[in-house]
């Protein structure tokens, strides 16, 4: 198949999707790729539909849980030895656990910071030092407009996802004088397992189209994309929105 690009990409979190849809589009650019998650058949899966439809194998997957954070270094080293070079990470592996109304548990919180923030960290910080070093590569961490506030349904979920904005700006504001682009993309709603495959409406979006706004912030280098576009309104609102009316949401 025709492709465009002769780049190579490592995405975490990549069995289901907005990784997995990435994935595929990616792969229709030309990347070589290296896929990452837990969950094996759907890996295995995904990497066979691509190199089916590329017709050629431009996909590889390792099992991988983020939060066995020892084993990322020695992971980083061996996939920069199976690709050659990395020149795109993508940080988009992340879960919520709805918090019940009255309740608070902090094994499901320490679990949501350890996936969505500590495993960012742990797998950005290496690429950081390797694009440093090239002067090049792109670094795209997946977050939320969940980040913008803290709400009542989901305080460790947007404390993840507040913290994931402000490392991802900061690695930003390192690692522009050095020819790095970081790319922080919050998503609304998108019809994925996350939100148990919501029914598309104004609200929530398809899959295909969150990344496709992906794929253009990683084309222009943006520093900030709100996929549907429409959010950036909604995130400029919650920002904006004074305390005593998100004490009243019931979101
Ligand atoms: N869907 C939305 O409405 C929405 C809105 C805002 C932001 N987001 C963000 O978008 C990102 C992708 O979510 P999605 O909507 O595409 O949902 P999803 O289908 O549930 O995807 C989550 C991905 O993260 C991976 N993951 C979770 N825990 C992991 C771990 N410990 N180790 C390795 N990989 C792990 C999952 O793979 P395994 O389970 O196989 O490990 C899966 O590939 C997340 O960061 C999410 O917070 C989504």
């Amino acid at each position: 198949m025709k492709h465009t690009s002769d780049k190579r990409a490592v995405i975490i979190g990549a069995s289901s999707g907005i990784g997995a849809e990435l994935a595929r589009q990616l792969a229709r650019e030309g990347y070589q790729l290296m896929l990452l998650a837990r969950r094996e058949d759907k890996l295995k899966a995904l990497y066979m539909e691509i190199n089916r439809e590329v017709r050629e194998r431009r996909a590889q997957y390792i099992v991988h849980d983020v939060t066995d954070f020892q084993s990322i270094p020695l992971l980083f080293d061996q996939i920069l030895g199976i690709l050659g070079r990395i020149d795109l990470i993508v940080y988009n592996a992340g879960i919520l656990l709805p918090a019940g109304e009255r309740e608070f548990n902090f094994s499901k919180d320490m679990a949501i910071m350890q996936t969505n923030v500590l495993g960012a960290m742990a797998w950005l910080d290496l690429a950081a030092e390797y694009f440093q070093k090239r002067g090049a590569g792109q670094i795209v961490g997946i977050s939320s407009v969940g980040g913008e506030r803290g709400r009542a349904g989901a305080p460790a979920y947007n404390a993840s996802k507040a913290a994931l904005n402000t490392y991802l700006e900061a690695l930003r504001n390192r690692l522009a004088r050095f020819g790095v682009h970081v790319l922080t993309v919050k998503p609304g709603f998108i019809s994925t397992d996350m939100i148990q495959n919501a029914k598309e409406s104004f609200w929530v979006a398809p899959v295909d189209l969150a990344v496709s706004d992906i794929l253009i912030g990683i084309r222009k280098r943006k520093q900030e994309v709100y996929t549907p576009k429409r959010w950036r309104v909604v995130g400029w609102l919650m920002r904006n929105a004074p305390s005593f009316v998100m004490r009243r949401l019931a979101i």
